[in-house]
């Protein structure tokens, strides 16, 4: 988790580097030339995969917020896929940190077939394969449904130095991918209705399945239970959509340049909020936001398993904002004015793991109170920092 030094260093990266790529940055296209592989190539990519792409016919019915998410379904993809390329080319070229010596990583030692699950790399180049399968998949839809516009991918820079951090970071990723393609499954249920929705609901079951089943071998890896909650979260497409802007690279994505209406991938980009120090599981969260707070409007949400998302009160811990004082005019010297822009707001508030039972992803946001909170998209809709992503047990 981050501390104050490191977040400010973080920022100050980002200043300074914004379209730059860095040492530990990823670019595409792959070897074989994907995001647009030949034909050959994909045919290569089925046997690596273990299944071909389906040979049924395009969806009959489709709208403009379907496209809306498998654009964001391929916005996705291409970051596992970037991710898993950059994590077998560590572990293969024993990069520090991703040497695989059971005594390095003791939660290794207690699984031996984890560890030649991950020693034997067709194993996971084939998760990078299915998702790179993932991805051409979504595109295609998109390139469908667009008159043959394609999305393309970002420069990425991931927020992991060993193999440790490298497995958890995949657990998160794919649980915050599961949460959101139930999300688009609502979508398509609603908008698509009864003739239109069933095939597409059908592959996306497909693939969230198939998600679970990875999220389930990167928690084994860290000696946690395959499954981790009776119900996953959900998530939703604006969640989704800010909280991958982190991994990516400012300025190197063609196709989220603005936000809302203006970006080809039509979705806001919230304002974050940062974890701050560790989560213990009940007790105190400590949570950071880019702006000011009124805890007597806002509250922070959880969204967590099957339970509609618990609201609770906060604290405001600390304020910091440069102050200065206004011109003198006259006489009369202006009152001390504070930029607003420059607001950072530390709060506290209670974390319910015991009393919620909240094993698994579970997402925090900074929301505007209002009417009772059913679904995670009621959450996302009252956002206003968020979100911040947690995974306890
Ligand atoms: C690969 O290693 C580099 C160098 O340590 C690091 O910057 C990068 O985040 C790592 N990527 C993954 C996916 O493990
Ligand atoms: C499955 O993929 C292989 C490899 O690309 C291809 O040769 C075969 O025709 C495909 N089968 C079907 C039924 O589409
Ligand atoms: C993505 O961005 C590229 C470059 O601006 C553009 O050519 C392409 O049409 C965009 N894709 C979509 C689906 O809007």
């Amino acid at each position: 988790m981050p501390t104050t030094s490191s977040v400010i260093l973080a920022l100050g990266l980002l200043c300074a580097g914004a379209g730059v790529a860095n040492a530990g940055t990823f670019s595409f296209p792959l070897k074989n030339g994907f995001p647009f592989p030949s034909e050959r190539a994909l045919e290569e990519l089925f046997v690596r995969a273990g299944g071909n792409f389906t040979n049924h016919p395009p969806a009959v019915k489709f709208d403009d917020d379907s496209l809306t998410s498998w654009k964001l379904k391929t916005f996705n993809e291409f970051m596992e896929v970037a991710f898993f390329t950059q994590l077998i080319a560590n572990i293969t070229d024993r990069v520090l940190g991703y040497e695989l010596d059971p005594e390095e990583e003791p939660y290794i030692l207690s699984t031996l077939k984890a560890i030649q699950a991950v020693r034997r790399l067709p194993i996971n180049s084939r998760v990078m394969t299915q998702e790179e399968m993932h991805a051409y998949n979504a595109n295609d839809a998109v390139r469908f449904f667009s008159g043959g516009r394609h999305i393309y991918p970002c420069t990425y820079d991931f927020p992991v130095s060993d193999f440790a951090s490298a497995i958890a970071f995949a657990q998160t990723f794919t649980d915050m991918y599961i949460g959101l393609l139930i999300d688009i499954q609502w979508h398509t249920g609603e908008h698509l209705g009864s003739d239109g929705s069933p095939p597409i609901l059908y592959v996306l079951g497909q693939a969230l399945g198939q998600e679970g089943q990875q999220s389930g071998w990167f928690r084994s890896l860290q000696g946690k239970p395959p499954s981790a909650e009776p119900f996953l979260t959900a998530s939703t497409r604006e969640f989704a959509f800010s909280w991958l802007q982190r991994w990516v690279v400012p300025g190197t994505c063609p196709n989220a340049t603005g936000t809302g209406a203006e970006s080809d991938i039509p979705l806001p980009i919230l304002p974050r909020l940062d974890v701050v120090g560790e989560v213990r599981r009940t007790g105190r969260l400590t949570l950071r936001a880019p702006g000011p707070v009124d805890p007597d409007t806002m509250r922070v949400a959880y969204v967590n398993g099957a339970l509609m998302p618990t609201v609770l009160p906060f604290e405001v811990s600390h304020v910091s904002r440069s102050c200065g004082v206004g011109e003198r005019t006259g006489k009369f010297q202006m009152p001390l004015w504070c930029d607003d822009e420059d607001v950072v707001s530390t709060i506290t508030v209670d974390f319910p793991f015991e009393n919620n039972v909240m094993h698994g992803l579970t997402l925090a946001a900074v929301v505007t109170n209002g009417p009772t909170f059913m679904v995670p998209a009621d959450v996302s809709k009252a956002t206003v920092y968020g979100p911040a992503v947690i995974e306890v047990a």
